[in-house]
């Protein structure tokens, strides 16, 4: 199931471990605001240019999980290095990418982006092209590109093109590229011929019948498009692409966003001038900005920044949740460091990463939260857990490795995972396999942690376990353990302190008593409450919920000294201890106490 590719080049390098990854995230973003009106399946695209991580195979699998069924790429299409018996029937689904195309050192026949309309060029290949189709054809053999397959293209936003060195290649005939491209066109299909602007040679080849929703054949009026020859049958201004009729809802591509059918140049605002009130409200049909389309709600694991949907805050925001909701908010002072600086990329990159000294993963101790996945194929023998990660609380699962959000696969060394904070996986599957050694992992109830699945298979038998003790601490409730010790249990069978299970809290006994939370966590009673024998102290944090004060009493409060002298709302206010031990307010007369 998983090709070893990874384990093999990366363990170049010993440990694979990936925080963040530019990895396939597809998400279905489900338009209107109350009605599942046809969904649109957008996905993210890639930014390796012609660097290749991994074998052919593996970039093959990964390419089509990435783009099967999506609709609209956010980000760039790359192909590359793909052999003659390749099927990218699966491109097929692909009616917009906002970065570029770069089809390069192919030796497949056709391309099969049949349905792509739009090409929007926020990112530039080559810092010029939106779509750049290079050196497609087999070095010593016959095989290569002969057909471009770009049928239904009819806009290219930004950027030029570039078609150089497809040995096979008819100069894409059925392609109006002057009617298409604003920018460079450069087009050359014999190879190492010398590369010339050859705008005159497409202009000589196309043909006004080929297309019928050119540029050339508008009438001057309409500055973008038309579906006619007349004056009167030009496309809406926001029409990308082309049109079947006037309105904005008759476009076949949006040049800007999509709101629930028709092309708007900006999605409903969240904040909107109210002319009575002359002041800004909030606006209940407010819709966020995903990629090009308007969406009432982000993806579930994106986060809202102002109107726009994200996959990450911007370096001066946080995440924040508010109602459930996460955003990116301005951070008061520093922005906490994230864990941005685990990125690690492609293979370039990881070859330039000397091997990890285990005491290195220490930084990982101080990690709560893991925006996207984590992924252990490989783990330094001395470590029997993953205890590094011990303060590791949630799992979002924004983009997933394979499907899953958590990954341990064959590692020799693990007894025991020890991941004892974890709390939660936000999305994503389970994966812990084939690691010989480890124990306690079949006890956990993954369903506290995920709705999603688990497969937990192929690790120590759990008769070995128990025939040799390796079993959750008594203290650890029937949630099960992710080692052994009281500090390990998924949850208490009773009390909790710190993290750790107790048998009970110190209510009647020790120096610091206790109370216990709803929760059953142990924690201890105010400074000022009386420690009194076979007695409980306190039932909450506060020196309001002690049972008795060990000093003096201010109102509700237990307290080590009466007010003397503190700003009250009438002025500066003087207690004195009574007879009780209760602060009374001193003589409105009395200055100094
Ligand atoms: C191109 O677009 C048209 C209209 O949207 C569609 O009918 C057709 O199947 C698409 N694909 C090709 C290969 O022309
Ligand atoms: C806009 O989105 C709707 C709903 O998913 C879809 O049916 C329609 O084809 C889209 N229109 C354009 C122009 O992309
Ligand atoms: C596991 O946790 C779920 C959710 O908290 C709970 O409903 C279920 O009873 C638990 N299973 C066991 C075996 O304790």
């Amino acid at each position: 199931m998983f090709s070893d590719y990874i384990t093999l080049k990366i363990l170049n390098y010993l440990y694979f471990i990936r925080i963040l990854y530019d990895g396939p995230t597809k998400s279905t973003a489900y338009l209107g605001t109350s009605l599942f009106i046809s969904p649109v399946v957008v996905c993210t695209g890639t930014h390796n240019g012609l660097s290749m991580t991994g074998n052919s195979d593996n970039q093959y699998n990964l390419m089509k999980e990435r783009y099967n069924n999506c609709n609209i790429v956010m980000g760039n299409i790359e192909v590359n290095m793909m052999e003659h018996t390749r099927d990218l029937s699966f491109l097929q689904s692909i009616k917009e990418v906002t970065g570029y195309v770069l089809i390069a050192v192919n030796q497949f026949s056709r391309l099969p982006l049949d349905n792509l309309r739009v090409i929007r060029g926020t990112t530039l290949y080559d810092d010029r092209y939106a779509l750049a189709v290079m050196m497609n054809y087999q070095k010593d053999g016959q095989h290569g590109l002969q057909e471009l397959g770009l049928t239904n293209l009819t806009e290219i936003l930004e950027g030029g093109v570039k078609i150089i060195q497809n040995k096979y290649l008819s100069y894409a005939p059925q392609v109006n590229w002057l009617d298409i491209v604003k920018d460079t066109i450069i087009i050359i299909n014999k190879p190492n011929s010398i590369e010339l602007t050859l705008l005159t040679f497409v202009c000589s080849h196309f043909t006004l019948t080929s297309v019928s929703v050119t540029k050339t054949i508008c009438a001057p009026q309409c500055n973008s498009r038309c579906f006619g020859r007349n004056p009167n049958e030009c496309c809406h201004i926001e029409c990308a692409g082309g049109c079947k009729g006037p309105l904005d809802t008759d476009c076949f591509a949006c040049k800007n966003f999509n709101n629930s059918g028709s092309c708007v140049p900006q999605c409903p605002q969240t904040l909107i001038y109210n002319k009575h009130t002359f002041k800004m409200e909030r606006n209940p049909n407010a819709k966020y900005q995903y990629g090009s389309i308007c969406v009432a709600h982000c993806p579930k694991n994106f986060v809202v920044d102002d109107s726009s949907c994200v996959s990450s805050c911007p370096a001066d925001k946080t995440e924040v949740t508010k109602n459930e909701v996460k955003r990116c908010e301005p951070c008061k002072g520093l922005c906490p460091k994230g864990n941005q600086c685990f990125t690690i990329r492609n293979l370039d990159e990881y070859n330039r990463i000397p091997a990890l000294d285990p005491e290195k993963l220490k930084v990982f101790n101080t990690v709560e939260e893991i925006t996207d996945f984590l992924g252990i194929q490989s783990w330094p023998e001395s470590l029997s857990d993953l205890s590094v990660f011990s303060n590791l609380r949630t799992i979002q699962g924004r983009t997933l490795y394979k499907g899953y959000a958590l990954l341990v696969m064959r590692i020799k060394s693990l007894t025991s995972l020890g991941l004892r904070s974890l709390q939660s996986i936000n999305d994503g599957d389970i994966y812990i396999t084939g690691n010989e050694k480890l124990c306690y992992s079949n006890t956990v109830n993954w369903t506290r942690i995920t709705t999603k699945r688990a497969a937990i298979k192929e690790n120590r038998s759990v008769d070995a376990e128990v025939h040799t003790g390796l079993v959750c601490d008594p203290l650890c409730s029937s949630d099960g353990c992710w080692g052994p010790g009281p500090d390990q249990c998924v949850s208490c069978k009773k009390y909790s302190r710190g993290g750790t299970c107790v048998p009970n809290c110190m209510f009647l006994t020790g120096e610091r008593r206790e109370f216990a939370t709803q929760s059953g966590e142990c924690l201890p009673c105010h400074p000022d409450c009386k420690v009194q024998e076979g007695l409980e102290t306190c039932t909450g944090p506060g020196a309001d919920q002690c049972v008795a004060c060990s000093r003096l009493k201010d109102g509700p409060h237990c307290v080590s000294s009466c007010p003397e002298g503190v700003m009250g709302g009438e002025g500066v206010i003087f207690k004195y201890a009574n007879r009780q031990g209760h602060c009374e307010p001193c003589h409105m007369n009395c200055t100094q106490g």
